[in-house]
């Protein structure tokens, strides 16, 4: 028996090749959840443009590829995690098609705004925030709701597992508003397992340091520039050699506890913010 068999998981921000939500939703088709892959889809605003985000028509090649190579079941739907409205109707759509919600995963984030504190607009700071936070809070209300709902019925619990960051934990400089929107993602894990923990639901944050995702090679670009670094490997060599465990992290490695988290197995943790990050983060 696969570990997530019979289990409907909703991924957000899982359009995009190498990033974090497609080998998430990969390592969930693997162990047989059904898996909805969702994405904002269009380019939005000055910072939300084609090249940082999921397009409609990446997500569609990231859940083809999906699908030949684990067989499983995979769906997309597009969804702005800043509109409640688009939130809603991914819950109930999901329900509706395949019968329950019993997985999702707040993955959606940027991280690409890097400058002073002192030059960051209001505008960056509230785009950062209602993604990073705003959204994940909605989903954890509105996925939160229909899962009672589910355990009233007798259904096994459902998991919510949030995407933070090693920047939840220790300041990231030049990145004030990603960084407190990954703090306030651990108030808002651990706020919402103790709220939803009577009806058997667990929520808990996943913390990574630096993976090479499209994000995470925009903060290269940048970190780059600040160390003199001139190649992708010198920025990687910089970054390895603060790790313990002495190699970058892989999408996989997220993965692979998100896969945990979502399984039978992880039914007594909850309100937990793990760290993926070979050592360079221990608290
Ligand atoms: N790459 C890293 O080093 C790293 C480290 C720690 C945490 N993270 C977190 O992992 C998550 C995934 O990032 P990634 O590195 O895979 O980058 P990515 O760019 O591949 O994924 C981010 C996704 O968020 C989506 N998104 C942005 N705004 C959205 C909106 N309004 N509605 C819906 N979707 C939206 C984008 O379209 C994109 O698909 C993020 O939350 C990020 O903060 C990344």
């Amino acid at each position: 028996m696969k570990r997530l068999q019979g289990k409907v998981a909703v991924i957000t921000g899982a359009g995009r090749k190498k990033g974090l939500g497609e080998a998430i939703a990969q390592g969930f088709a693997a162990e047989g959840a059904v898996v909805v892959l969702t994405d904002i889809g269009a380019a939005s605003g000055p910072h939300l443009t084609a090249d940082n985000i999921g397009t409609t028509a990446e997500m569609e090649e990231v859940a083809a590829g999906i699908r030949a190579s684990t067989g499983g079941s995979v769906a997309t739907m597009t969804c702005d995690v800043r509109s409640e409205d688009d939130i809603k109707r991914v819950v109930a759509d999901t329900v509706k098609q395949f019968g329950s919600l019993d997985v999702v995963v707040n993955n959606a984030g940027v991280g690409y705004i890097m400058k002073p504190l002192t030059e960051f607009s209001i505008e960056e700071w509230d785009l950062v925030l209602n993604v990073n936070l705003r959204g994940p809070f909605l989903f954890t209300k509105h996925a939160g709701a229909a899962m009672i709902k589910q355990a009233q019925a007798g259904r096994r619990g459902g998991r919510i597992i949030n995407i933070a960051s090693q920047a939840a934990k220790s300041a990231a400089p030049q990145l004030i508003a990603y960084s407190s929107s990954k703090h306030g993602m651990i108030g808002l894990t651990r706020t919402s397992a103790v709220e939803l923990a009577p009806h058997g639901i667990t929520v808990n944050a996943v913390c990574p340091n630096h993976v090479t995702t499209g994000l995470g090679a925009k903060q290269n670009a940048f970190r780059g520039k600040a160390i003199g670094a001139t190649t992708h490997e010198e920025i990687i060599a910089f970054r390895t050699a603060k790790i313990p465990l002495g190699r970058v992290g892989l999408a996989n490695d997220t993965a692979k506890v998100c896969v945990f988290l979502a399984s039978d197995e992880a039914a007594y943790v909850t309100g937990e913010a793990m760290n993926v990050s070979g050592g360079e983060e221990m608290h």
